[in-house]
């Protein structure tokens, strides 16, 4: 049995924004989903999740015929397809496998749980079968379930869940990886209202593809903050970092992907001391993230549980995905 373990992400800076083509700031975070993988029978993959209690058994090169509902149809059959990709790439087509999914990071919040568990998924089943890859391929095979899930990512979620540490990222230009801070904590405030990634990008690349003026002024805007908020972060001036985030918030609002939980969150956060915070990820419910020194870790995330949200203390996760 091969068992592989990929951590979450949160979006410091520029998120939508950078599906179409702008720069995004992001870190992978220490809640982790793993993947076990092992051989079963010829031409059957069995797939579950005993926390989730969905399981669905595929057969190979079949997908398209299932008929699934529910969990099992939105989280195990884009699983499948990764497991596919890998198998062809693996050249063992007929190959029998069984996986466990197992998942501390809440589903459909913004924290990149679909491409945290399709990242550990490739990882597996790859070193099951023998197969050589360097992360670049393991992120090119997990992308095949976003782009079912989402229509179109970026591909932030894959790569930071990939690589770990801190990235800034554009489409179409190799990861930038920053060297990660110890200096100051992210501090997540989960709304727990979960909500599609997919739909929230498209009805703001319907606004973009209309040519909304507003919103292309805005999304520069949003590029130029992520770039100040590399260098600060690289800088170490957290102080600034923290100001962009609440800019970032602000620009957010004004494409309309916050609501009023979220802002709650926010505000809850700021006035507890955090030096910057915001929503992360598509928005629309999901999480918020504060930016603190710390000395203030605790006393924000008792704000944040204070104000209806549930809180989670996290440390960036350097490695990203690797076999346990
Ligand atoms: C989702 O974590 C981030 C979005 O920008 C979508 C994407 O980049 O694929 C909303």
């Amino acid at each position: 049995m091969t068992v592989a373990r990929a951590p979450a992400k949160v979006i410091v800076t520029g998120e939508h924004f950078v599906v179409h083509g702008q720069p995004a700031l992001a870190a992978a975070v220490n809640l982790y989903s793993t993947v076990a993988v092992e051989s079963g029978s010829p031409g059957t993959v069995e797939i579950s999740s005993s926390e989730l209690g969905i399981d669905a058994s595929f057969q190979t090169g079949a997908i398209d015929e299932k008929n699934l509902e529910g969990p099992e149809r939105s989280i195990l059959e884009p699983l499948m397809l990764v497991v596919e990709r890998t198998l062809e790439r693996a050249g063992s087509k007929g190959l029998g496998l069984r996986l466990q999914v197992k998942s501390q990071i809440p589903v459909g919040v913004g924290l990149g749980s679909s491409a945290s568990t399709a990242v550990s998924t490739a990882a597996a089943v790859a070193h099951l079968l023998g197969l050589q890859l360097d992360k670049g391929m393991i992120c090119e095979l997990a992308s095949v379930q976003e782009q079912y899930i989402h229509g179109k990512p970026s591909g932030i979620d894959a790569t930071t869940t990939t690589y770990g540490g801190v990235v800034l990222f554009r489409i179409g230009q190799s990861p930038n990886h920053l060297q990660p801070a110890e200096e100051v904590r992210i501090i997540i405030g989960n709304t727990g209202t979960a909500r599609s990634t997919g739909d929230l990008v498209s009805k703001v690349s319907h606004r973009v593809q209309l040519g909304d003026r507003d919103l292309v002024r805005i999304s520069d805007s949003a590029g130029q903050l992520t770039l100040q908020a590399a260098d600060a972060y690289k800088n170490k001036d957290f102080q600034q970092l923290g100001r962009l985030m609440d800019e970032n918030h602000e620009l957010l609002r004004q494409i309309g992907v916050s609501t009023p939980q979220l802002d709650r969150l926010v505000k809850a956060a700021r006035d507890a001391g955090a030096l910057g915070a915001k929503l992360t990820g598509a928005g629309g419910g999901g999480c918020m993230i504060a930016l603190s020194r710390p000395a203030d870790d605790k006393s924000i995330s008792k704000a944040i549980d204070a104000a209806g949200g549930r809180s989670y203390i996290v440390a960036i996760d350097r490695l990203g995905v690797r076999i346990d």
